[in-house]
């Protein structure tokens, strides 16, 4: 045998070696040895994609970061980021001076200036809207020596009604317009102009997508000077994409004079569980009810104890590795395939309605089929023929996809 087909036979014998290899180690590490949980594994992968109805961005970028995660045994480590990330440690492992950077990085973008800012990175955009009641309401409280009332729009996600609940606020809902957006003469009219004033604005309303009118409301509270106000801006959704845009004054504190805002990380961001940022000043922040809890950080002013110390670490890896520039990239996209996606529907006449600036479409329903293949969310309002259903167009929406559902409304 020659030197040059040992060679390649042995060659050969190392590839198909290493092709084995890897089949089997993709394999075992995919397998559990529990039959449903493998299943269920795989039939979520496979229909990540056509998730169009529910405002999570699949395209997540996390894959290096398991392995960083893995890689440095912190899968055997306890972490947990209980208290404020600013004051001085506690004993418990965290990472808190993650969480202060990704603060620092986030608090210009919403407008905030960095010596006057406060936040955390919170549970979620609920937790946000959580902190954001419950900061207003004692802040006010605290102040004027007076109940304020809360007031928020009929569209506005249920969270902040559930919310006024759970907290005992007393809760105006204010009517919007068919679109969505709160209307400003009905807020005048529900307006007690005796009693502070808690005001919630829905950034990107749950299934419209409407943006309350920050500008005009805000000139109906102004015509009361004597009535203490703090609004409270809920832009789970909308307050992830708009500050990469043309529309970044929209989220911008120093432009509209909010006091505190809450975004969820989950869905624009990219993060692959439950998470969001929740910002508000220190002023705010000092107004609050002081409980000193020698054994954590001394001054527990936030609501949760234990906290996630590992999403921070991933929100921290996202912003060191999407950043800026692709993020940019990514919401001017969504909302150009937004357009695309309504084109499309004008195209084959199927009724559909957008927002100024949102990702949202809604749209006559169509079959139950359709409905259930692409995830769609559903609702009812009369005021536009009926049944509904909405998608809300993320990063991993492709023009494909967006083909494949308009060949598929047009099926019937
Ligand atoms: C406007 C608005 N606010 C709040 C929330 C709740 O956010 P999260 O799911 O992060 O708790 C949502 C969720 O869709 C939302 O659309």
């Amino acid at each position: 045998m020659t030197k040059k087909k040992l060679f390649a036979i042995l060659l050969v014998i190392v590839v198909a070696a290493f092709v084995v290899y890897c089949i089997f180690a993709h394999c075992g590490a995919k397998k559990s040895g529990f039959a449903e949980l493998d299943a269920w594994a795989e039939d979520v992968v496979d229909r990540k994609l056509s998730q169009l109805g529910y405002p999570v961005n699949q395209d997540i970028q996390l894959k290096e970061f398991y392995e960083w995660y893995l890689a440095n045994d912190l899968e055997i480590v306890g972490l947990n980021n209980a208290g404020d990330p600013y004051s001085k440690e506690s004993g418990l492992l965290s990472s808190h001076q993650f969480e202060r950077e990704v603060l620092d990085y986030f608090a210009p973008i919403y407008g905030f200036d960095k010596d006057e800012v406060w936040g955390m990175v919170s549970q979620s955009g609920t937790d946000g809207n959580n902190h954001g009641i419950y900061f207003g309401a004692n802040y006010l409280r605290n102040k004027t020596g007076k109940e304020p009332v809360m007031y928020v729009s009929d569209e506005a996600h249920y969270s902040n009604a559930r919310l006024a609940d759970l907290q005992n606020l007393e809760l105006r809902f204010v009517k919007s317009d068919d679109m969505g957006r709160m209307i400003p003469e009905e807020l005048e009219k529900v307006l007690d102009p005796t009693r502070p004033c808690l005001i919630v604005y829905a950034m990107g309303s749950t299934f419209k997508g409407a943006i309350d009118d920050q500008k005009a409301l805000n000139a109906v509270l102004a015509k009361h000077p004597d009535m203490p106000v703090f609004r409270h801006v809920d832009a789970a959704l909308f307050g992830g994409y708009l500050p990469f845009t043309k529309h970044k004054d929209m989220v911008n504190r120093k432009v509209l004079h909010f006091e505190s805002i809450a975004i969820s990380g989950h869905k624009f961001f990219g993060m692959d569980e439950p998470a969001g940022l929740f910002l508000t000043t220190r002023d705010v922040y000092d107004h609050q009810n002081k409980y000193d809890i020698a054994y954590l950080n001394e001054d527990m002013k936030m609501i949760n104890c234990s906290r996630s110390a590992v999403n921070v670490l991933k929100f921290w890896w996202l912003m060191k590795h999407v950043g800026f520039d692709k993020w940019s990239e990514q919401a001017n996209e969504m909302l150009e395939m937004t357009d695309y996606l309504k084109a499309e529907m004008d195209k084959i006449h199927w009724p559909n309605w957008k927002n100024d600036m949102s990702n949202t479409i809604f749209f006559k329903r169509p079959s139950p089929e359709v409905v259930k293949k692409y995830s769609l969310a559903c609702n009812k309002d009369d005021r536009f023929g009926g049944d509904l259903s909405h998608i809300v167009v993320m990063q991993h929406v492709t023009k494909e996809k967006v083909n494949e559902l308009i060949q598929d409304l047009q099926k019937k």
